[in-house]
């Protein structure tokens, strides 16, 4: 049996879910902010588009404790990052040369 084509190449989810003051979340370690950053710098390198790389905010994904979180699809690898050193090296890495950043991988 074949496998459909992705329609992107490398479809990846941040979690921005903002909980209640107190409560833990991916949002209050700035994932708005750093998923912004990720959407923008795909953009600002030709890399988005039908067939290339897609950047989505999505709410909880599950895995709070390990928050930060983001996860690219589709090999399905999960991510947890602390600036934008990290998405940077995330970009450059896995989603443009296709290499996993082991030191920011979860398992
Ligand atoms: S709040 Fe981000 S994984 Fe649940």
């Amino acid at each position: 049996m074949t496998q459909a084509a992705s329609f992107f190449d490398k479809h990846v989810f941040f979690c921005c879910n903002q909980r209640a003051p107190g409560e833990s979340c991916c949002n209050n370690f700035g994932a708005t902010e750093i998923k912004n950053y990720a959407k923008d710098k795909i953009k600002a390198l030709g890399l988005s588009g039908d067939g290339k790389i897609r950047i989505n905010q999505a709410g909880c994904l599950g895995r709070c404790d390990d928050g930060p979180v983001l996860v690219v699809y589709p090999e399905a690898v999960w991510y947890t990052y602390i600036d934008k050193d990290d998405i940077d090296e995330i970009v450059d890495s896995h989603l443009v040369n296709g290499n996993i950043v082991s030191r920011l991988k979860l398992d």
